[in-house]
């Protein structure tokens, strides 16, 4: 009986319906763009660094917003692809962030620092802020231990037969 009141007060909860998407390295996370990403979707990306996924991004979708915490690199990206929106952002600093749009279909994050096993909590943390913020459908992340971490994870599906008898 506690198991259900539990699962009740659960049901009650706002849930993100935001899609995690983990890859290992900047292959599988490029290949998503043509698979993932449509005409009208609206895109924020996060660490374009010299703007080779903006490129990429910018042939799916003309609604694209290429960030990176470097203004070097923002600077670098805009030479190289005038047609392209780049800014300089933090993407741990959302306020600024959210001055760039109310809402974007897709979130790309490939920062430096995101694949080691001792980033995972900051990648959960970056994931879940953006999908509470932004709701897109997806978030695409570059990071090889959130992949393998989700790789071994299961979500448990209730299963009548066995409740503990009451
Ligand atoms: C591996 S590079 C990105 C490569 C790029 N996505 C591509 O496909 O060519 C990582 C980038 O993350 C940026 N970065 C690091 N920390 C960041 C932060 N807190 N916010 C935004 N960008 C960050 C770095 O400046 C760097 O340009």
């Amino acid at each position: 009986m506690a198991v259900r009141n539990a699962i009740m007060a659960n049901e009650k909860q706002f849930k993100l319906l935001t899609k995690y998407i983990a890859t290992r390295g900047v292959d599988e996370y490029r290949q998503t763009v043509r698979v993932l990403v449509k005409p009208d979707d609206a895109v924020l990306e996060i660490g374009c660094e010299k703007g080779t996924t903006s490129d990429i991004l910018s042939r799916a979708t003309k609604h694209l917003i290429a960030t990176d915490i470097s203004d070097d690199c923002v600077a670098m990206a805009r030479e190289r692809y005038p047609h392209i929106r780049f800014e300089a952002l933090d993407a741990f600093d959302i306020r600024s962030a959210m001055r760039l749009g109310a809402h974007f279909d897709k979130v790309y994050i490939d920062m430096s620092g995101l694949s080691s096993y001792r980033a995972l909590l900051d990648v959960i943390a970056l994931i879940t802020m953006y999908a509470s913020v932004f709701e897109p459908d997806a978030i695409i992340v570059k990071s090889g231990s959130l992949k393998q971490f989700a790789k071994n994870c299961e979500a448990w599906k209730w299963h009548s037969q066995s409740a503990e008898p009451e």
